[in-house]
């Protein structure tokens, strides 16, 4: 979704915010642009498209002299794409220059309001009229005039603004959208992720929801809405710069697949250090609290949706305890029961899912308690929550979701091991047992991709075809969901995933002679029950393609195709069979020439309902 950059300091700043954007690239986004202070006015330069597109209007035209400045990445929601909607926007008499990420829900009121007091507004989106507003209110203190805007717009939104007549300096505020300012040296960068300014400055202030700031090059203070200054401490992120380049792959989704055992490996590390026992120290539930809860609820949206639905096999297994799942954005707007006792566990990549954000803060208000399982460090979730899980996935770029899904899988496996844990469901030997089983699966699945070719030659013979049904059960009908969400949205290939044993009640009829079925057909106690599923698929002359453990020979009697992954115990397979899956829906995207990193229509973080 939106992306801001802006940048304060004695460097010149063009390319700094454009590079900026280039790093923003991956939220998804239709136009961009910057605002940059030259010779005591500002400039504003967008255009609808690409960052090629914004280049191409920035030939000629670098700005050397810029010191001060603002850039974006919009992604439409009010008023279409077009280069009168890209931010930056400004005031009516083009001192004022903001960016706007989010929604400002009341913009209609004030903006004819706003209209009738006699400002001139030239485009149709929200975000234009904080740039008005901040005009209204500005009498010398642009901070001021932050403040005072912030009470007058609701919403979801994170803004900077800048003032030609305050050459070194950036303000802004923050509800529920997220905002980092880099501290450099004599420089200040202000993004809404940190890969926009990792390349420059590691050293990172989190503006809290609901806070003010103000940014010079020698200075950085966060205010409440009071405008009293807060303590904030300079956090220091281990990112590696390298993350955000492709290093080598072609794509950053095929280097993300292959990143998958490293995100297990630190995603696992230090988790199960002693034998049987399970340390999240995040988590801030003690053992007690945790002995004490008696549902968990998962609500999570799309490819986190998924790792949640494996979450309800291995809790009901391991720990014995009653799941719920739901997609946030029902459950918010439902009347959900719960109680002190239940856990509600929220699951999302970025952190900055709004209709997951708002399904936790629906469960707190309801009394229960509440847990993320987050990417994200200080992402917005982290503070919605009463504890976190992170998955160390590191930063993920590609827009479908590969490694932090696998990192999510296993971080709901260790919430599981240690509900099982407190719960005496498992002694600690099983626990153990288990977790030495898990060390072994980043090797195991570093060796698998170190071979894979089959998926490759797989996605050649069916990459043509209109339409691919996906069939699983068990904990291979997450695993199924999966698949079939990463082909569709990478490939635009209608699919359609279901429970293997539903689809005599009505998919089958989908079914013709060659249609490709994907089965996840891994060992385990529903494996025979797949097998018949897949005599049925076959009785309609459909080409299975199935994902089978190493060694079952008795399967190729099944199927067209196999993808064998390594063998593991049945709970911890999604963590081996969704990789092929992944890697065939990456293999058909290439072939039918689509931008698997920046599909079509998607953005990496879903900012609004
Ligand atoms: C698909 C994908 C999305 C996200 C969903 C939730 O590949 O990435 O379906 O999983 O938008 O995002 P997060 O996890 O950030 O809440």
């Amino acid at each position: 979704m939106c992306g801001i950059i802006a940048y304060a300091g004695s460097r010149s700043c063009t390319g700094l915010l454009y590079q900026g954007l280039r790093k923003l690239e991956y939220r998804g986004y239709d136009s961009a642009g910057l605002s940059v202070l030259v010779d005591g006015s500002i400039e504003v330069v967008r255009a609808v498209g690409n960052m090629d597109s914004l280049e191409r209007e920035l030939k000629g035209n670098g700005h050397a002299d810029a010191r001060l400045g603002l850039g974006h990445t919009r992604w439409a929601t009010h008023g279409r794409p077009s280069s009168e909607n890209a931010h930056p926007h400004s005031d009516c008499s083009g001192k004022i220059s903001i960016v706007l990420n989010g929604i400002i829900e009341n913009y209609a009121g004030l903006k004819e309001k706003l209209a009738r007091e006699g400002h001139r507004f030239t485009s149709e989106t929200d975000a234009e009229v904080v740039a008005h507003l901040i005009e209204k209110h500005y009498d010398g203190d642009l901070l001021e005039a932050v403040r005072r805007t912030y009470a007058d717009i609701a919403g979801h939104f994170a803004f900077c603004a800048i003032h030609s007549g305050h050459p070194q300096m950036i303000a802004g505020a923050r509800k529920e959208c997220p905002l980092l300012v880099g501290v450099g040296e004599e420089e200040v960068f202000v993004a809404s992720a940190i890969p926009a300014f990792l390349s420059e400055t590691r050293d990172v202030i989190v503006v809290g929801d609901e806070e003010l700031f103000v940014a010079t090059p020698g200075e950085v203070q966060v205010l409440d809405l009071g405008k009293k200054r807060l303590d904030r401490e300079i956090t220091r992120v281990n990112w590696d710069v390298g993350a955000a380049e492709k290093s080598g792959y072609e794509t950053f989704m095929r280097k993300e697949i292959y990143e998958q055992p490293d995100a297990l490996i630190d995603t696992i590390a230090g988790r199960m250090a002693a034998p049987g026992q399970v340390v999240l120290e995040e988590m801030l539930v003690s053992d007690e609290a945790l002995a004490g809860i008696d549902k968990v609820y998962i609500v999570a949206c799309g490819t986190s949706f998924h790792a949640g639905m494996v979450g309800r096999y291995v809790l009901e297994d391991w720990a014995r305890i009653a799941v719920e799942l739901d997609i946030a954005s029902e459950f918010r707007y439902r009347e959900p029961v719960l109680s002190p006792s239940t856990l509600v566990v929220g699951i999302s990549q970025s952190g900055e899912t709004a209709d997951t954000l708002a399904a936790m803060r629906q469960a707190r208000r309801m009394g229960a308690r509440v847990l993320a399982i987050t990417n994200i460090m200080g992402s917005q979730a982290t503070r919605d929550a009463d504890g976190v899980i992170y998955t160390r996935a590191g930063l993920e770029i590609g827009v479908a979701a590969t490694k932090t899904h696998l990192a999510q899988i296993a971080a709901i496996q260790l919430l599981a091991l240690k509900l099982a844990q407190v719960r005496n469901s498992l002694g600690p030997d099983a626990i153990g047992a288990i977790a030495a089983e898990m060390k072994t699966i980043p090797g195991l699945l570093a060796d698998y991709l170190k071979n894979e070719s089959a998926t490759h030659e797989i996605a050649k013979r069916y990459y043509r075809q209109p339409f691919f049904l996906y069939l699983g059960r068990g904990v291979g009908l997450p695993v199924c969901l999966e698949g079939a969400l990463k082909l569709k949205e990478i490939s635009y290939i209608p699919t359609e995933a279901y429970a293997a044993g539903e689809m005599k009640h009505g998919p089958i009829a989908l079914l013709d002679k060659g249609s490709p079925v994907v089965v996840v057909a891994t060992d385990g106690h529903v494996y025979e029950k797949v097998v018949s599923n897949i005599e049925e698929v076959r009785a309609r002359e459909a080409a299975v393609i199935a994902v089978a453990t190493e060694g079952n020979e008795g399967i190729k009697a099944y199927s067209d195709d196999i993808m064998y992954v390594p063998r593991t115990s049945e709970m911890l397979s999604p963590l081996v069979s969704v990789v092929p899956l992944q890697l065939l829906a990456y293999h058909i995207a290439q072939l039918k020439g689509c931008n698997v990193d920046q599909p079509r229509n998607l953005a990496k973080t879903v900012t609004v309902e």
